[in-house]
């Protein structure tokens, strides 16, 4: 039988040890081909007794602390974190054939912030933001712009206060897995798992 010849893929050599540094390299790859919401990731939480939620976020900064989306407080995804703290983050790049799964802890980032952020979104969103019972049911849509009219007649066209259940998260990563798409399905699957001392980087079978 004739092999035909497959391309080694990447090696373990040349991902970068710092799982920030290799998320970099790819995610500025991505943001250089990608017309879209370049920072779009879904985010699984779980409530305690273990079933799972996703839906898609914005990702607002990372760094070697965490990544960062905000959001409302209490909304589902909230009410499952204050549950159970455990996440995950997913991204998914068409253009390199990639997806980024990186997993770890959730906590509240600092009030200051969330003040930060809340005001330099354009104030239209603001006022949405403080108009929104995130994931309550509502009867209709014009609950919602009736709140948005009435917070308009409040603060006078001021910026709206940052409502106290509005703000961000971050997911601290203990684990990242680096997929890239492969020949004849032999895809390369690159984990970093954090030990107490250092970042340990092992190979998974596609
Ligand atoms: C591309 C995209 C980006 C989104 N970004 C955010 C975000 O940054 N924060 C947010 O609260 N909801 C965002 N949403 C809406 C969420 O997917 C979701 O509908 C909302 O947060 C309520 O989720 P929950 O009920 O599970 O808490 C985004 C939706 C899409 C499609």
């Amino acid at each position: 039988m004739i092999m035909k010849n497959i391309t080694p893929g990447l090696s373990e050599a040349s991902f970068d040890p710092d799982p920030i540094r290799q998320f970099e390299l790819w995610y500025e790859e991505h943001s250089g081909s990608f017309t879209g919401e370049k920072n779009a990731m879904a985010l699984s939480t779980a409530e305690k007794g273990g079933r799972v939620s996703s839906r898609m976020v914005l990702m607002k900064n990372y760094d070697h602390s965490g990544f960062v989306f905000f959001t409302s407080y209490n909304s589902k995804k909230g009410r499952q974190i204050s549950e159970n703290p455990f996440g995950s983050l997913l991204f998914y790049w068409p253009e390199q054939k990639r997806q980024v799964r990186i997993e770890g802890r959730i906590g509240k980032v600092s009030s200051a912030i969330s003040e930060e952020y809340f005001h330099s979104r354009p104030m239209e969103s603001q006022y949405s933001a403080a108009a929104s019972p995130q994931s309550s049911v509502i009867a209709d849509k014009n609950i919602l712009m009736e709140k948005v009219r009435q917070l308009h007649l409040l603060y006078e066209g001021r910026v709206p206060d940052r409502p106290g259940h509005w703000g961000g998260y971050m997911l601290e990563p203990d684990y990242f897995e680096f997929w890239q798409e492969g020949e004849n399905r032999l895809h390369d699957r690159i984990i970093y798992s954090l030990t107490s001392a250092s970042w340990v980087i092992k190979r998974l079978a596609p």
